[in-house]
């Protein structure tokens, strides 16, 4: 019989048992980094929403508490949905969450902490003038949620985003409030955003990014050398998308770069299993954090059985590429602190259609860095055009077709015999003008159960092969998760995975080359990953 504890992470965020989805309002207060998230505290499907909260000195060590924000009132009686923190002058917390009411109407309220010199933010208290937003004319009552972090204008007044879907239409739009003591909101005339076709806009997010360095900005940073991000979650999809743009602070309207009008694609932070994700603001260190969250895609027969569904994926530091196109994410250095017996491999050839075991470690729960230099681009397989879906193409010119340069790569997760591996990889195209390098997670194999769903996904890598004819690839792999990173952070991928024999000790890895071109591992260093304090596990 499948051991169903096999599938449990052992460093990504997860409390003890039931289901998990969106993370909430993450900050820094006092010493202590907080997460929140929506939780079932009756089962491992969705429903029954609350904030569960844990604490964190570290973002990786995590303490549970009990649930901060709980359904309590009229206002919030049908479930405490998705929400930000704010910190307000004088250090104060105070959190916006959407509150279902008796009418299953999205309303927003507003939480403050009952005991600031708690540092822990064990108690919050809902005022009783609470909803500080209901849905008014021209909203949808029941797609009207997911308040972001505040941000300040120059005029002093508070300004929040909501996610919603413009009535009668496909159009999604990012509404604007305004406010001056963050009790009395107003709806600005204007979204600050909203674009055709891409249905409800879920858990939106906007915040600055410095155009120089990797420093992250407070929210309400906005000056000379400062570009904006907005990022919302595509619920036609299940798939978060971010733009980058200005934000003309005068108008209150968000001028988009890169994407035309009927452009739904835009980018993703993760082209794999990874939804409703949020950024803070560490103060700390200076940095932007981002959090995601990761669905489970085997059954909800499965995870009854498990008893637990969803994890967070692990914290990343993120900034803007020095091209100024993309964000560039990083797991958090903190992660490093679990490497423990590491092994480390360099200049050795894979050949063209092999594979060679990377022995020496425990793999079911590792961290593997990866640099690969590539000899010559000549035998690269001619792009199609058309291929503009990565995803599509992954699927198409999977792990184990062969191609000319690539596909090579990792093989995580994989069984002894080879039958079950989860494939991590490059392949490298060429197009009339440059070279097109595409990622991607082959989950085709993964798993011994036909029953499961093993969708594979891609992103394209903006790097320029022809210059350094060099790309590395990271994967966090932890039993039932592969978080992988390609060329330093510009494209990531998530899949979750759920293999019978590659399981604890079972679990393998080798690098592979299935192309026709050899290849060569600069460097490898793969490390086997310690379990953290987890929510008391
Ligand atoms: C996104 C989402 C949010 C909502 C929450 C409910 O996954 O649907 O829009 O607030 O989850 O749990």
């Amino acid at each position: 019989p499948l051991s169903k504890g096999a599938y449990r992470t052992g460093y990504h965020f997860q409390p003890p048992m039931n289901w998990i989805n969106d993370p909430n309002g993450p900050m820094y207060y006092k010493g202590i980094y907080h997460l929140f998230y929506q939780y079932n505290p009756e089962g491992a499907q969705w429903g029954n929403i609350v904030w569960a909260h844990s604490i964190s000195l570290d973002l990786i060590n995590w303490v549970p508490l009990q649930p901060a924000i709980y359904r309590s009132k009229p206002f919030d009686i049908n479930g405490c949905w998705s929400g930000s923190a704010t910190i307000l002058p004088g250090n104060k917390p105070a959190i916006l969450y959407t509150g279902i009411d008796p009418d299953n109407r999205q309303v927003q309220n507003l939480a403050i902490p009952k005991n600031l010199s708690d540092p822990f933010l064990r108690e919050w208290l809902k005022p009783d003038y609470n909803p500080v937003i209901n849905p008014g004319p021209g909203i949808n009552a029941t797609a009207f949620r997911d308040p972001t972090t505040a941000w300040m204008g120059s005029d002093g007044h508070w300004r929040v985003l909501l996610g919603s879907r413009k009535p009668g239409t496909l159009r999604g739009e990012a509404v604007l409030y305004r406010s001056r003591d963050f009790v009395k909101w107003v709806k600005a005339k204007h979204p600050l955003h909203s674009l055709r076709d891409t249905g409800m806009w879920e858990c939106p997010d906007f915040f600055p990014v410095a155009v120089n360095g990797m420093k992250g900005l407070d929210t309400s940073e906005n000056r000379e050398g400062v570009k904006h991000v907005l990022k919302v979650s595509l619920d036609l999809t299940r798939s978060d998308h971010y733009t980058i743009g200005t934000y003309d602070a005068g108008k209150d309207r968000f001028v988009a770069e890169n994407s035309s009008d009927d452009d739904s694609t835009g980018l993703r932070y993760d082209y794999g299993n990874f939804y409703a994700s949020k950024t803070f603001f560490d103060p700390v260190e200076r940095r932007r954090i981002l959090w995601g969250w990761s669905n489970e895609s085997d059954t909800p027969q499965d995870d009854t059985a498990k008893g637990w569904s969803g994890i967070q994926t692990i914290p990343r530091s993120i900034w803007l590429d020095v091209n100024g196109r993309q964000l560039v994410q990083w797991p958090i250095k903190e992660l490093d602190a679990l490497r423990g017996k590491g092994i480390h491999l360099y200049n050795t050839v894979v050949k063209s259609r092999s594979h060679d075991e990377i022995k020496g470690i425990s793999s079911a729960q590792a961290d593997v860095e990866i640099s690969f230099d590539v000899p010559s681009l000549e035998k690269a397989e001619p792009f199609d055009p058309t291929w503009t879906d990565p995803q599509v193409l992954c699927g198409l010119k999977g792990a184990y077709v062969n191609g000319g340069v690539g596909p090579f790569g990792l093989l995580v997760l994989a069984s002894a015999d080879m039958e079950e591996k989860t494939a991590v990889f490059i392949r490298i195209f060429k197009a009339s003008n440059k070279h097109v390098v595409l990622m991607c997670h082959d989950s085709s194999k993964s798993s011994a159960r036909p029953e499961l769903w093993k969708q594979s996904f891609g992103g394209f890598v903006d790097v320029d092969v022809e210059k350094g004819k060099k790309i590395s690839l990271r994967s966090l792999i932890d039993n039932s998760v592969v978080e992988s990173f390609g060329a330093g952070g510009k494209t990531c991928i998530t899949s979750r995975v759920y293999p019978v024999n590659a399981i604890g000790a079972g679990a393998h890895l080798f690098a592979f080359n299935n192309g026709e071109q050899d290849v060569r591992i600069e460097n490898l260093t793969a490390w086997e990953m310690k379990k953290p304090l987890m929510n008391g596990l």
